[in-house]
């Protein structure tokens, strides 16, 4: 088990350690808002602190440190959004970075840094936007700005009741499924019923069309599946992550989306949890590099309305999602919306550290979390909604809650979401009553309301959805060719090599191959949860298994004795949220185990494929195969797994998670000491 108390004296946020890729560990302790610190500890918001430590919001950080949005940070440090660093740092937006770091938008890299990537500070609302919002909000009763501020669910909100009623949002809820079929065309065709509704509204303010388009646009058959986020967070190829995101935001536009519950942004520190695969990775830096890399691709690489096709974005679950203690689930899992308990420092470092890149790129909307953070209800928390959210971190756009959380959330409740500073509520469970308690509570002022509304009208207007219409041309590109290579490039690339004794891979193409296990012809367990139904469903969508993707390359054989090499492919079953919580990771099936046995009993070279949604136990059946392969849950294009198997590619994917020898390990992480995993974070071969 880690120790908690330790972990804000071991981590820091600083974008050195993205340049040196997981390799750096970086140190940080404690300190006051205006206060200094000494050797390895930490400054708050116009401090300044000394060597191996981490100044926040304009301070200056000494030899190894890491300064906030205006600081200075010296030799190896880092330093955000106007900052300047030294020697082997890395600066934000319109920094300057010394000799081999690496600089943002519109900073100066010195020699050997650089980056084909850069996360840009994104300025907004647009006066424009602005003067339209309020423009509108004069115009409006306080009924019709509480709607805007709830969000209608698809499967029971009609047609008829969002044109009465002029909700802000309307949202698939996961799974859904619209009358004529899953396919882009029937969900075009039921979304423009919903998008031409809102012209026919008093104010004629278009809808947010929202859904949890994930790791492609999991919404739809025929739509390419990404890996997805744990996946490629061990590729350090944020550029291609980004390149992904504009692929998923045009397959969701297809169909008429226009918002996403994406990305997620959680640091997942169990792997009991269901969700550790939506989690880029265990260290919040990575996670911030690649939470904003999605966010640019999802919206826009220069913010909302820069990205046509687009989605407005919505990261989730502000925050510290991923830090629960287990035994403490709300929903009778272990850890999921269970109780968070981490001091004040660690929460910004590892819980709203992996917002602050999409932040500054612009991030249109954020969902607060379903968890408790020491025993309070993060939906009505006013200090990270309103005082850190809003405002330590001046974010542009509009908070939304999860599901049914306003009234589920312990402690929660529609007035005290609201004036926590929550702008739109998800509450499926009666969303018209949603409206009537927000226009009726007297405790909620009409000052709140009017902010809340703004904020939700002007994200609007800065994503160009006022006059927006589904682009029926976009349907002809949905999981074309050219999208579904870029998906198994990202597959090669999140692919990591764990083992491999006696250089077993690649394997010849002229090998003769048995390909076996439950998850060798298999897109549920390629694509996991959230992959057309909430809990996965990848079957009813088109894709490439692993043995079709071997076979297109090498002979398959179906007589293990008559093979040259034998791959077996180990999977978990898919799951989603709560569900997946486990309280054991030993999640493979035994069957997978027995074939691999059999596979090393028969003399032949055996490769053993993982595909799952967290590190899984292993550790007893390493010698059973001469090389292994972790390929968390690749989507759709197995055939990324066989450009790497046959060699046409390299591997070069790192761990985004520690991989634990046993279960007692589900908590470690790479700054715990003792730190002695199966295979360590940042770890991966190649050949
Ligand atoms: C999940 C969110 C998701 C929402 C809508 C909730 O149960 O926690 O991540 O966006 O459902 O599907």
């Amino acid at each position: 088990m880690r120790a908690r108390a330790s972990l804000s004296s071991t981590i820091c946020l600083t974008t050195a350690c993205l340049a040196t890729a997981f390799a750096v560990g970086c140190s940080s302790g404690g300190g006051d808002t205006t206060g200094a610190a000494g050797s390895g500890g930490a400054a708050g918001a116009t401090g300044s602190a000394g060597a191996g430590s981490t100044a926040g919001e304009s301070g200056a950080a000494g030899a190894t440190g890491a300064a906030g949005q205006s600081g200075a940070a010296g030799a190896t440090g880092a330093a955000g959004a106007t900052g300047a660093a030294g020697a082997a740092g890395a600066a934000g937006a319109t920094g300057a970075a010394g000799a081999v770091g690496a600089a943002g938008a519109m900073g100066t890299a010195g020699a050997g840094g650089a980056g084909a990537f850069s996360i840009p500070t994104v300025a907004w609302p647009s006066d424009a936007c602005k003067t339209m919002a309020a423009t509108l909000i004069g115009q409006m009763t306080r009924a019709e700005k509480a709607a805007q501020m709830v969000m209608a669910p698809l499967g029971i909100a009609s047609v008829a009741d969002v044109q009465t009623l002029a909700p802000g949002a309307v949202f698939a809820p996961g799974g859904y499924v619209p009358p004529g079929g899953s396919g882009i065309a029937a969900w075009g065709s039921y979304l423009d019923g919903f998008i031409a509704a809102a012209d026919q509204t008093t104010h004629k303010i278009p809808f947010l069309m929202g859904a949890d388009v994930l790791h492609g646009n999991n919404t739809a058959i025929g739509t390419v599946i990404f890996p997805h986020n744990a996946g490629l967070g061990g590729s350090n190829d944020p550029a291609l992550v980004q390149k992904g995101a504009q692929i998923t935001a045009m397959e969701g536009a297809a169909a008429g989306l226009n918002w996403t519950f994406a990305p997620f942004a959680g640091v997942s520190w169990d792997d009991q949890w269901g969700r550790v695969y939506e989690s880029f990775s265990e260290d919040p830096m990575v996670a911030n590099m690649f939470v904003a890399a999605a966010t640019m691709g999802l919206q826009g690489a220069n913010g909302l309305g820069t990205g046509m096709p687009a989605l407005v974005s919505c990261s989730k679950h502000w925050a510290g999602d991923g830090q629960a203690n287990p035994g403490t689930s709300n929903k009778g899992g272990v850890v999921d919306r269970g109780n968070i308990t981490i001091d004040e420092p660690t929460m910004m470092s590892v819980g709203v550290g992996p917002y602050l890149g999409a932040l500054g790129a612009g991030l249109g909307s954020v969902m607060v979390s379903d968890a408790s953070w020491n025993g309070t209800s993060l939906t009505v928390s006013s200090h990270m909604i309103t005082d850190i959210l809003k405002g330590t971190e001046k974010f542009a756009g509009f908070v939304s809650t999860d599901w049914n959380a306003a009234t589920e959330s312990k402690g929660a409740s529609i007035a005290g979401a609201i004036n926590a500073g929550v702008d739109m509520l998800m509450q499926p469970s009666d969303w018209k009553g949603a409206i009537n308690t927000i226009n009726t509570t007297t405790s909620i002022s009409d000052a709140r309301i009017t902010d809340a509304a703004t904020r939700i009208i002007e994200t609007k207007c800065q994503a160009g959805l006022f006059g927006w219409k589904r682009d029926t041309t976009l349907a002809a590109s949905v999981g074309s060719a050219d999208h579904r290579a870029v998906a198994r490039q990202a597959v090669r690339e999140s692919l990591v090599l764990l083992q491999n004794t006696a250089a077993a891979l690649p394997l010849p193409k002229t090998a003769k191959v048995y390909v076996g296990g439950s998850g060798s012809d298999s897109l549920d367990t390629q694509c996991g949860g959230w992959t057309i139904a909430w809990q996965g469903a990848g079957h009813l969508t088109t894709g490439t298994t692993i043995s079709q993707a071997i076979a297109k390359v090498a002979t398959v054989v179906t007589d293990m004795t008559q093979a040259d090499a034998v791959v077996i492919v180990l999977s978990e079953k898919p799951y989603a949220e709560f569900e997946g919580d486990s309280q054991s990771i030993n999640t493979l099936p035994a069957a997978d185990f027995a074939l691999l046995h059999t596979a090393r009993m028969s003399g032949k070279k055996v490769v053993a494929i993982v595909t799952s949604g967290r590190p899984v136990l292993i550790s007893d059946h390493l010698t059973d195969a001469d090389a292994w392969i972790a390929a968390w849950l690749p989507g759709t294009e197995g055939d990324g797994v066989a450009d790497v198997l046959f060699g046409d590619y390299h591997p070069t994917a790192k761990l985004s998670h520690t991989w634990p020898m046993t279960d007692a390990q589900v908590q470690l992480i790479f700054t715990a000491t003792p730190y002695a995993p199966l295979f360590k974070f940042g770890f991966g071969l190649t050949y």
